[in-house]
């Protein structure tokens, strides 16, 4: 089995206080013998105080976003370059609430891709369907479309920087999980994906995690499942006790 790996996305929540705050419990309860990988994602604003916060434990640091250009005249945008010198060694691409409400395309999201991948940063990039494209049975080919275009052009010597999110989109903040069994099948569908798209040891390598109403009493389920590797974690990731309580559950701790 993959190392579990847990990501919280904090999404536009948390002052630099309050997100210095809950690093330092998150720091406290993560302790080094946890056979875990652990990344959160702060809002860009409190990316410098949780840095200062995690610098000598285990937990990384993870951006909610960039822009696919280095630097230039991009007014208000972040490149993966300042974020990797804001101390990131995460990108979050692709998240369904940034295709949705900012009409990002598969097209933009690659060029995202590859800017992380590029700047020696590790992206997390996040797939999922609506409810609409479930219901009408089109799941497979909405996801296979997302994969295929996001990684196009990336090489399969890049899979060690690659993660993948599913995320269905009727899942996210809404209290509906995905079953265990509901995951696993579109997990599976994917590790064969990855394997079509870039070969057979990346498709072995890259963690697949599964994102939408995760919580401390569902993260065990779905954990349990061969394809389903860890989480990409929201609402349960803003408060220390259930983000520990789901990272112990994850362990069986
Ligand atoms: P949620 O969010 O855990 O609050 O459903 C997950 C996500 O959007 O990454």
């Amino acid at each position: 089995m993959r190392r579990p790996f847990i990501a919280g996305n904090w999404k536009l929540n948390k002052s630099i206080d309050a997100a210095s705050a809950l690093a330092q419990k998150i720091v406290e309860g993560v302790t080094p013998d946890m056979e875990v990988d652990v990344t959160i994602a702060p809002p860009f604003t409190a990316l410098a105080a949780v840095r200062e916060v995690i610098e000598s434990s285990p937990i990384a640091l993870a951006a909610q976003n960039c822009y696919p250009e280095a630097r230039g005249a991009f007014t208000g945008e972040v490149s993966p370059l300042l974020l990797r010198d804001a101390g990131c060694q995460y990108v979050i691409v692709g998240h369904s609430e940034r295709r949705h409400l900012l009409n990002e395309s598969n097209d933009f999201i690659n060029r995202k891709v590859r800017a992380v991948i590029g700047s020696d940063l590790h992206v997390i990039l996040c797939v999922g369907e609506t409810l609409e494209e479930r219901e009408n049975g089109k799941t497979f080919n909405v996801l296979s479309k997302q994969l295929k275009e996001c990684f196009l052009g990336v090489p399969a010597s890049v899979s060690q920087q690659i993660t993948v999110a599913y995320e269905p989109v009727w899942a996210i903040g809404t209290g509906k999980t995905a079953t265990p069994d509901q995951a696993q099948e579109v997990h599976c569908f994917l590790r064969d994906m990855l394997d079509r798209n870039f070969g057979g040891e990346a498709s072995k390598i890259i963690p697949i995690l599964y994102g939408g109403s995760v919580k401390p009493d569902n993260i065990a389920a779905l954990l349990a499942e061969p394809d389903i590797d860890g989480a990409l974690v929201g609402g349960a990731s803003l408060k220390a006790e259930d983000f520990l309580a789901l990272i112990r559950n994850a362990l069986g701790m």
